[in-house]
């Protein structure tokens, strides 16, 4: 399985701290962001990894992370994105180095505190289809949030719901298998003109293939104030990505 990271966007929910630099570039505790997601990949055995980026400060991942070995990582492969066309955009430009393969994506700016081996080897050998991850927040209305039936099965999932169905928001953490390259060719843009994926994750619900774990320890993400500042405390507290 390969793995994608997503360090593109304006970070403008950190302004002004993402004028002179990348959002993922940001130190998060006592490490740049984008080293969270690069450790949560590199611990589940997955260390193929291409990083998607955008802005105007892309080559300050490859002089921070030159070819990414002393993360663990084997294959770092770094791919642009011109301006703000959604997740799922973004993950299109991967396709090449997918190469019919099955992927792990990880937001950028998302950090856990623990690990995703075991979701990760349960998708391995899931036969087709999806994984999402899912946890419980006190803020569903600033994600996708899912409804769940009563077997935990994933209903839909609706993007920053005014009146969400449960408190289970989406991880951006997402398994996939090659179908999703179909799937992104076949997206509309949505009212905020970005390709969604939810919408990808709604496809796999609707073709009956996608599965769902509840992300055990803590999650968060950093692309606000509040939350960037929260996961400087959480870090502090426990450390991120442990065993
Ligand atoms: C994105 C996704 C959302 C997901 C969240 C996780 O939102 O659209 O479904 O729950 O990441 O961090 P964004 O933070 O890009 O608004």
């Amino acid at each position: 399985m390969k793995g994608v990271i997503l360090a593109g966007g304006m970070g403008s929910r950190l302004d002004p701290m993402t004028r002179v630099t990348n959002k993922h570039l940001l130190p998060v505790y006592d490490k740049p962001m984008i080293y969270y997601p690069i450790e949560c990949l590199v611990n589940a055995g997955i260390t193929d990894i291409m990083v998607v980026t955008g802005g105007n400060k892309a080559g300050d991942f490859l002089e921070l992370l030159g070819d990414g070995r002393e993360l663990g990582v084997s294959g770092l492969h770094y791919t642009y994105q011109k301006g703000a066309g959604g997740i799922a955009h973004a993950l299109g430009l991967t396709k090449e180095f997918v190469d019919g393969d099955k992927i792990v994506v990880i937001l950028g700016d998302n950090i856990i505190e623990k690990n995703i081996r075991k979701p990760v080897a349960d998708f391995f050998t899931q036969r087709k289809g999806a994984k999402i991850l899912l946890k419980e927040v006190p803020d569903p209305q600033r994600f996708g949030v899912a409804d769940v039936d009563d077997d935990g099965k994933v209903l839909s999932i609706v993007e920053k719901p005014s009146q969400p169905k449960s408190n289970l928001a989406v991880v951006g953490i997402y398994m996939f298998d090659n179908q999703i390259f179909d799937i992104i060719s076949t997206l509309k843009p949505s009212d905020r003109g970005e390709l969604e994926i939810t919408d990808v994750n709604n496809t796999y619900i609707d073709q009956g293939t996608m599965t769902a774990d509840i992300l055990d320890g803590w999650w968060t993400d950093a692309g606000t104030i509040e939350s960037w500042n929260r996961a400087n405390r959480l870090i502090e507290k426990t450390g991120a990505n442990n065993e």
